[in-house]
């Protein structure tokens, strides 16, 4: 006879599997809970740009058109199978030669459904993963003075804050501070202050 499952008897027994993944498609069911994921982070007030969700159908255009772009590579992140979270690492243009050693981290989220279970964490790491193999040593990335997570999280992770633009974004009425950041990697066998 075989043990019944027990039940969790608090939500800290509650297990969630955490995945994250680079993505060259995605299907309909992924696509429209990225979709989902996105909305939600913007109406929470982080990141994207966007201060007002547009319509899941003009996310769903932009996500796939972001599959396209050869310099944008799209990470996403699920909890329990779902997707949750994004970001995108992107490249710069083949005419900026003087660059061609760097990235920009942008626009990473987690829906507010699911953070505060690593994700965010996981997906910045894998993003400098695949930035060591796409040989792009240093990672730049800028956020609003307001997202104070995301701050945290990056500076965590050894994120060095070099600048603050004082007229970054206007949100609502209000011009809000942006705050860039840099991080060099290290390459195998050299200390990161080499690049
Ligand atoms: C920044 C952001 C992406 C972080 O996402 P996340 O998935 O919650 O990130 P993590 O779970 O890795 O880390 C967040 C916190 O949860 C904690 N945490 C990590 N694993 C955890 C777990 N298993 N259980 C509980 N807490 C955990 C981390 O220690 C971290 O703590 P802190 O708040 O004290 O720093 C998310 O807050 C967000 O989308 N913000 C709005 C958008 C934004 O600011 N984007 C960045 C600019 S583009």
């Amino acid at each position: 006879m075989t043990d019944a499952p027990s039940i969790p008897k608090t939500a800290a027994e509650i297990r969630v599997t955490v995945a994250v993944e680079q993505v060259s498609e995605l299907d309909d069911d992924d696509l429209h809970a990225l979709c989902e994921a996105a909305s939600a982070a913007i109406i929470e007030g982080g990141g994207f740009g966007w201060i007002t969700p547009p319509e899941i159908g003009t996310l769903a255009s932009y996500f796939r058109g972001v599959l396209l772009v050869p310099e944008r590579e799209l990470i996403v992140g699920r909890l329990n199978g779902m997707i949750v979270a994004s970001a995108q690492l992107v490249l710069p243009p083949r005419n900026n030669e003087a660059q061609q050693h760097s990235a920009w981290l942008m626009h990473a989220f987690t829906a507010p459904y699911a953070r505060g279970h690593g994700i965010g964490h996981v997906i910045v790491r894998r993003a400098e993963e695949r930035a060591r193999a796409l040989h792009r040593y240093v990672i730049n990335l800028d956020v609003r003075e307001t997202q104070e997570a995301a701050i945290r999280l990056y500076e965590s992770m050894g994120y060095v804050r070099w600048g603050v633009h004082p007229a970054y974004a206007r949100v609502r009425g209000q011009t809000v501070c942006g705050i860039y950041y840099y991080k060099v990697l290290a390459r195998r066998g050299r200390p990161a202050s080499e690049g």
